[in-house]
């Protein structure tokens, strides 16, 4: 990792432990991008741009690309910010309003989504993109565990969809991560 991302990376978890991902869970979507060799990344709300950063990194490693949602012009502009410290510009595209609507209007095939939006929407972001999904393309979605009421009916209808495989994994505040098994 560049000292330029790493440092970034340290200033946020100083500053914004509680408006940003948990590091260990950041990581681990990260890891888990690269080696499903995610190309297309998509994300819903990146806030201070933290788990941006770890999928940017993700996708210099795999040569992909990062588009990013954010609702709030303010924390899209800190994204934006954060990402050029880093040096990450180039592979991310911040988009600023409602994933829901941002995400319908795009057609590319997505190799990776990740959740970290407001709680109530989880299905709705799952099934705009999902039709753009292959066999072997990911879902991971935070919070699962810390929010489990909240967020129980996204976990129920991933964990019984007939086409997917989904765990809750519980690092952090714990992630559901959902892989297509089929068409
Ligand atoms: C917990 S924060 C995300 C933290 C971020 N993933 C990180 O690690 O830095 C949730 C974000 O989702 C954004 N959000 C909520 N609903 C949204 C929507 N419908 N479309 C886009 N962003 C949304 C919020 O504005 C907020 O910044």
């Amino acid at each position: 990792m560049e000292q330029e991302l790493f440092d970034t990376l340290a200033e946020l978890e100083m500053r914004s432990a509680k408006g940003i991902m948990d590091p260990d869970s950041a990581k681990f979507l990260s890891i888990l991008a690269i080696s499903n060799k995610a190309k297309t990344m998509v994300e819903v709300g990146s806030g201070p741009g933290y788990s941006t950063l770890w999928l940017a990194y993700a996708a210099s490693v795999t040569g992909g690309k990062v588009i990013t949602c954010e609702i709030d012009s303010a924390k899209a502009a800190e994204t934006q910010a954060n990402l050029a410290k880093a040096n990450l510009v180039e592979s991310v595209e911040v988009l600023v309003g409602d994933a829901r609507e941002l995400l319908r209007q795009r057609s590319e095939p997505v190799d990776l989504l990740f959740i970290d939006g407001d709680y109530g929407q989880y299905e709705t972001y799952f099934d705009v993109v999902y039709k753009r999904m292959n066999v072997g393309s990911m879902v991971v979605a935070d919070k699962v565990v810390a929010h489990e009421n909240d967020l129980s009916d996204y976990t129920t209808y991933v964990q019984n969809h007939p086409n997917l495989e989904s765990v809750t994994v519980p690092v952090g505040q714990g992630l559901e991560i959902t892989v297509k098994i089929s068409e």
